[in-house]
């Protein structure tokens, strides 16, 4: 048992009530998807989604994503656009958010589209955020469960040491198997722009999107999506890209069969070059090396295809 004081729990029928009464009642609830933790609250609900911002210490020009139980769930907050029904189709549930056009009507508070005309939406695939969706029968505003600018969360136990004094409730449901977060597309215009490369690939976004287009991602100071900050997901120790070689007092986060020696400490993302485990152990992993006894972080270069170019991403904007 945890101590009473601990808003940590494991997820089961009874906490998942808990939870969902919390969230009805303006409470901060951490839980499980599939790419990162989410720090939670009703959307509908203007004062707790001011907790969220408040909790985090986010920029309130920073929109945040809503959560859903189901796409049929959609039209009541935005509308549909035929490019957002065909991406929605292919990957809902899953690490994707659409931004669409708010509907003149939508009842979700416009603290979370931060004075844009549009909304964030996502349907997760994992069972404990589905579920908790479904027990609440509102939708949920999330970020990532962390502190503003520092690493996301991909296991309860990370949520616990950058927020735990500050959320209601945190349901553990594990670690988190895709470990980036969702891939965001601006579905607003004619064509789909994809804002965040995130847990799915643009490489399959395109299959089904021959027309989508990558927004500038290198133009911090223009975001489309104001989270894409120059800085962030950062360790609190420094971090170099692109390291062949590696000193006595650096932490090394390997990729790879063919990591250089010398380092004080070594964590590979993926001995096998599999991007699907490097993401899954990046944010766990940059942690780790941040805790260990060495000066600064060197990470290895890791190839710009597939779940590579979000694991990518975070990286560059963890070094800045
Ligand atoms: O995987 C994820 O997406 C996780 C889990 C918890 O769902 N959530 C997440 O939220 O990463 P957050 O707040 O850390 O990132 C939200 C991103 C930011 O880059 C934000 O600027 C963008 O979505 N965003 C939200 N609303 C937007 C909007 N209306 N237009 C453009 N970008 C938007
Ligand atoms: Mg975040």
């Amino acid at each position: 048992m945890n101590a009473p004081s601990s808003p940590l729990c494991l997820a089961t029928p009874k906490t998942l009530q808990t939870a969902a009464q919390l969230l009805q009642n303006g409470g901060l609830v951490a839980f499980p998807t599939e790419t990162v933790y989410g720090l939670g609250a009703d959307a509908t609900d203007d004062r707790a989604v001011a907790r969220i911002f408040a909790a985090k210490g986010r920029p309130s020009f920073n929109p945040l994503i809503v959560h859903l139980a189901a796409t049929d769930w959609v039209t009541r907050y935005a509308e549909m656009t035929p490019s957002a029904a065909r991406l929605a189709a292919a990957f809902w549930p899953g690490p994707l958010t659409l931004v669409l056009p708010r509907r003149a009507d939508c009842a979700i508070s416009l603290l979370v589209s931060a004075g844009l005309d549009s909304l964030a939406l996502r349907v997760p695939a994992h069972p404990v955020a589905h579920a908790l969706l479904q027990a609440t029968d509102r939708p949920i505003a999330a970020p990532s469960a962390n502190p503003s600018g520092a690493v996301s969360p991909t296991q309860a136990q990370h949520v616990l040491e950058g927020l735990g004094n500050k959320v209601d409730l945190i349901l553990d449901g594990g670690a988190c198997a895709v470990g980036v977060e969702s891939a965001v597309v601006d579905c607003t215009g004619p064509q789909p722009v994809l804002l965040r490369h995130g847990g799915l690939t643009l490489e399959a976004l395109q299959a089904v999107a021959p027309d989508l287009t990558v927004t500038d991602l290198s133009q911090p100071d223009a975001p489309r999506s104001p989270g894409q900050l120059a800085s962030h997901y950062a360790p609190n120790k420094p971090l170099r890209l692109n390291a062949t070689t590696v000193a006595a007092d650096e932490g090394l986060l390997a990729f790879g069969p063919d990591v250089p020696t010398g380092a004080g400490q070594v964590l590979n993302l993926s001995p096998s070059s599999d991007l699907a485990e490097a993401a899954a152990h990046l944010f766990a992993y940059l942690r780790a090396l941040d805790a260990l006894p060495v000066r600064a972080l060197a990470a290895m270069s890791i190839p710009e295809r597939g779940l590579g170019r979000a694991i990518n991403d975070r990286l560059r904007r963890a070094a800045v």
